[in-house]
């Protein structure tokens, strides 16, 4: 039987994730919006793509949950997006709401799914996606690190003038300002950034990193970054339905890992066909330990509002 992909908000990263994840022709899929027509019309203009690119996958949208019955994955990333001057935390009453809707409705159809989530503040709708649905951590996880990450890596591959293929980029912690981009253990074929970019250089790679979403943000005006985001999601399913065993940081369910527990968070894990299968706890400096901390609690803090 072929695997679906349900994918809830057809909005920019949800319509860009079927994108993407149409030309893998890994899955069916379905899109769901809370307005009429829009995931219809979206579902039915990409599944025409489809004889272009001769990918046999069927694409279906609408409002009606009742579609996504038997989900392999289920998508969110319904919500708000932000305006400039926004922070992703100055999305999360609003969006806590309709995740909260998407997840619930999502559950009753497809109670075997893994759970990805791209909803901001991210690290917060997953946690609050884990505990509505009562479900194994393991089968919920965020996207944040993989876009973070490829964020990093284009500048530095810019900066170095090499293939991006050759960079190695990983971003840790919560996925906002305050993340924790890695320059020690990142790498250009296998050499530490930090021995082969200047340090102003690459303190303004970091700060470029963290602030990634923003600059996209500020010369959009009206909405926020989706190709990145869209893919990054389509590689963790893939990941997923494949069973592939990947490594990639991603916010999981920590449990004393880097010395936190009780939230969800940036690090490194593998995943597979049931889920997260382990996180891996790299080396780090003080200082990185002190960053990870400092935007732990910025994440904690952020969950104890929505007094789940
Ligand atoms: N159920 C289903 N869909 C909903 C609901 C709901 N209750 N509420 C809103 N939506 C839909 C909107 O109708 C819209 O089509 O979610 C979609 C969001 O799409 P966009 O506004 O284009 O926002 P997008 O750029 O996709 O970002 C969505 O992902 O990356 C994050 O920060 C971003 O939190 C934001 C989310």
């Amino acid at each position: 039987m072929r695997s679906k992909v349900s994918i809830i908000g057809a909005g920019m990263t949800g319509a860009t994730t079927a994108h993407w994840l149409a030309q893998l022709e890994i899955a069916d899929i379905v899109l769901i919006d809370v307005v009429e027509g829009l995931a219809q019309g979206k579902a039915l203009d990409l599944q025409q793509a489809m004889p272009v690119l001769g990918k046999d996958v069927k694409i279906q949208g609408g409002t009606d949950y009742a579609l996504t019955a038997n989900s392999d994955v289920i998508v969110i990333t319904a919500g708000l997006p932000r305006k400039p001057g926004m922070s992703r935390d100055d999305l999360l009453m609003a969006n806590a709401e309709i995740v909260r809707q998407a997840a619930i409705n999502t559950l009753q159809y497809s109670p075997q799914a893994i759970y990805i989530i791209l909803t901001n503040p991210l690290d917060v709708m997953t946690y609050l996606t884990w505990k509505v649905t009562g479900l194994p951590a393991a089968r919920v996880f965020g996207q944040a690190g993989i876009l973070d990450s490829t964020r990093m890596a284009t500048f530095v591959a810019e900066e170095l003038g090499v293939s991006v293929e050759n960079v190695h980029c990983y971003v840790l912690g919560g996925h906002g300002d305050e993340m924790v981009p890695l320059v020690h253990i990142s790498n250009v074929a296998g050499v530490p950034l930090d021995h082969m970019i200047p340090a102003d250089k690459l303190a303004a790679i970091v700060e470029r990193t963290r602030k990634g979403g923003g600059e996209i943000v500020s010369l959009l005006k009206m909405g926020s970054a989706f190709y990145a985001p869209g893919v990054a999601v389509a590689k963790m399913v893939e990941a997923v339905l494949r069973d592939k065993h990947l490594i990639a940081p991603l916010s999981a369910y920590l449990q004393g890992e880097y010395g936190l527990s009780g939230i969800y968070f940036g690090v490194p894990a593998q995943i597979g066909r049931n889920g997260v299968e382990k996180i891996l706890e790299y080396p780090l400096t003080e200082n990185e330990q002190a960053a990870l901390r400092k935007s732990a609690a910025n994440v904690a803090e952020n969950i104890a509002k929505l007094n789940l």
